[in-house]
């Protein structure tokens, strides 16, 4: 039986990258029956909304959906942002976003010296609350006076099913899980999600938990990115750490998410770390890679393994041989890009 996948291509570069990523999957021969979806800011500038209300009710019917982009200059970013993609995450409650900082061989990696051996981490982010909570308000607008607040939410819950997953993902991988926190500022959240840590621990003999500040964790992923396996972070904290990622990867083209609900199964969303990239929207040179992968990702999810590792294999020979986009210091376009991979696909064993 043929998947059920949407594909949200949305906005700026989106649309480019996603033809690419379904392209490279119709090469797989795994069946799939898409539904494309207008959902972003075409929509709102048609539609005065990003996506219907029923949303989350329409993506429940989908074992998965690709997303490329969401954003456009047109709109403000968090009317565009709380319009679509946020709603989906929280409302699927995809609580794990997963996203592989892995340096593939011949990736121009931004640190000095250092090589595809010495970067294979692998993110795992809280999706659903933390700073992305969504609770907050303003009051008092113009006036001096003006106040805004965003709340920062963890609940016991949400912490400890994250960094579970988080123990778990080590064990099956090298063995050290780094815990991203701040609370020597913080002295709620964070310091319970230490403690949930420090809890789980002992659970897990295999693996060696370390706690370190995020601050510090930053310069760490820099100056030591081969001492990183799994690291597990706040929502806000892994957003922020996985662009940082990015660019040891070979730039934000490179990179790739999961947002699933590990253990239950259900509709997921794959999408690219980067976003919409209006500087280079409509000129069809942004890179494919991120959303390749995002797709190889999206096949696992779906029970198609040996068909992901095939597209892996076919997406890491053609950033190890060509063609490269621009960023990568190619002269490609993003479609030669995904026939390259169709190629080195037809050439497997
Ligand atoms: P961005 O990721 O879109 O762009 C940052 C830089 O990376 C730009 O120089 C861009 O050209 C480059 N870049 C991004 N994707 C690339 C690709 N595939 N190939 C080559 N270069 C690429 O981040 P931004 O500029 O902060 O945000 C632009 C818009 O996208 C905003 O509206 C933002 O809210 C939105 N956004 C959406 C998502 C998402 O939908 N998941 C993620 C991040 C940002
Ligand atoms: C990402 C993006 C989103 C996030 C934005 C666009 C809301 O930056 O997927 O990394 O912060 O989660
Ligand atoms: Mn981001």
């Amino acid at each position: 039986m043929a998947h059920e996948v949407a594909a949200i291509p949305g906005d700026g570069v989106g649309p480019e990258v996603i033809a690419a990523a379904r392209e490279a999957l119709a090469a797989t021969g795994v069946a799939i029956n898409w539904t494309e979806l207008d959902w972003g800011c075409g929509r709102f500038a048609r539609a005065g909304q990003m996506a219907p209300d029923d949303m989350v009710e329409v993506a429940r019917g989908f074992d998965a959906i690709l997303l490329g982009a969401v954003g456009d200059p047109t709109v403000p970013d968090h009317v565009s942002l709380w319009g679509l993609l946020l709603p989906l995450r929280q409302g699927l409650d995809l609580w794990a976003n997963l996203r592989p900082v892995r340096l593939l061989p011949g990736a121009p990696t931004v640190l000095a010296g250092r090589g595809a051996d010495d970067v294979d981490i692998l993110f795992l982010r809280e999706n659903t609350e933390g700073e992305y909570s969504g609770i907050g308000g303003r009051a008092h607008r113009g006036l001096a006076s003006e106040v805004a607040v965003e709340a920062s939410v963890f609940t016991r819950g949400a912490v400890e099913r994250l960094i579970r997953h988080g123990f778990e993902l080590a064990a099956g991988r090298r063995g050290v899980l780094t815990s991203a926190t701040k609370s020597n500022a913080s002295r709620f959240g964070y310091v319970l999600w230490d403690e949930v840590a420090a809890a789980l621990a002992p659970e897990y003999e295999g693996v060696r938990y370390e706690r370190v500040h995020v601050d510090a964790l930053a310069a760490r992923l820099v100056a030591a990115p081969d001492s990183l396996d799994v690291v597990v972070a706040s929502n806000l904290f892994g957003d922020i750490l996985t662009d940082l990622g990015a660019a040891i990867q070979g730039g934000m083209g490179m990179a790739a998410s999961a947002n699933v609900r590990p253990g239950e199964g259900g509709c997921a969303i794959f999408e690219p770390v980067h976003g919409s990239a209006p500087d280079i929207a409509g000129q069809g040179i942004a890179n494919p890679t991120g959303a390749i992968w995002s797709a190889v990702l999206m096949l696992e999810h779906l029970g198609e393994a040996p068909a992901a590792d095939r597209l892996m294999s076919a997406l890491a020979k053609t950033v190890l041989e060509g063609p490269r986009t621009p960023d990568q210091g190619g002269t490609a376009t993003t479609d030669e890009v995904a026939a390259g991979v169709v190629g080195a696909l037809g050439e497997l064993p």
